[in-house]
């Protein structure tokens, strides 16, 4: 069976990394979180100190340490998760906390930051058969992806379903303030200059709004056999 591409984008928190990773273990591709490598770089960025109280990024200094930067992903044999890992170290928890989402739609708006990670992505798909998930998989990263969905739901449906996914960890979490950082990344991911998030002209939307996890998976799974 020949392999593909397939790349799923869509905005924050509407399910696309479940889908995604959930397609991906049931067609036997590599799964690739391209939003946990923006997350680490800024990460990256906070620790060092490069993010200033009132948000803004110092862009020289992040440049010059953009080099000495490695995003790896590796499998937990336990759990049989890939996790995020930061010059060597396991990331995967903290990168999800509010205070990295909170400042990762600024740093994704670099451009160099872009152009570092996207040839890293690029480097990984190089032999197709892999399901990566983010906001430019589709427009910049797979233009020939052949197969890409766009993934829509409402803003309060998306923040209610971080704040279970949070509160199912045991981490603290208010309403209110995720939906005010989901609508805040929206707004940021869909209008900067750098592969703002758009949906490709080619790309399948799917309001996964009002979809159970086995449908959102059987609708995947379908459009995928229509393209192998
Ligand atoms: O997917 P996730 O919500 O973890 O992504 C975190 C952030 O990383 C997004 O809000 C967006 O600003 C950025 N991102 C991006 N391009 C991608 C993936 C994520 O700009 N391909």
């Amino acid at each position: 069976m020949k392999k593909i591409t397939i790349a799923i984008d869509g905005f924050s928190s509407c399910g696309k990394s479940t889908m995604a990773k959930m397609l991906a273990k049931e067609v036997g591709y590599i799964y690739v979180d391209t939003g946990a490598m923006y997350r680490a770089v800024t990460l990256f960025a906070m620790r060092n100190g490069m993010i200033a109280p009132n948000g803004e990024v110092n862009r020289d200094e992040l440049k010059q340490k953009m080099q000495t930067l490695r995003v790896e992903f590796k499998l937990n044999e336990q759990t049989g998760r890939a996790e995020t890992y930061l010059n060597g170290e396991n990331v995967e928890n903290e990168i999800r906390g509010m205070e990295v989402s909170s400042h990762v739609s600024a740093i994704a708006a670099i451009d160099f930051v872009r152009t570092a990670l996207v040839e890293q992505q690029q480097r990984m798909g190089r032999d197709k058969g892999i399901v990566m998930d983010g906001r430019d998989i589709g427009t910049v990263v797979f233009p020939d992806a052949e197969l890409k969905v766009f993934v829509t739901a409402s803003a309060e449906i998306r923040a209610q379903r971080r704040f279970d996914e949070l509160k199912g960890k045991g981490v603290e979490a208010n309403f209110d303030e995720i939906l005010n950082n989901v609508q805040q990344r929206d707004y940021i991911d869909s209008h900067r200059e750098v592969s703002p998030l758009r949906k490709a002209d080619d790309a399948i939307e799917l309001d996964n709004g009002e979809l159970t996890i086995a449908q959102q998976l059987q609708w995947l799974v379908e459009r995928f056999e229509e393209r192998v």
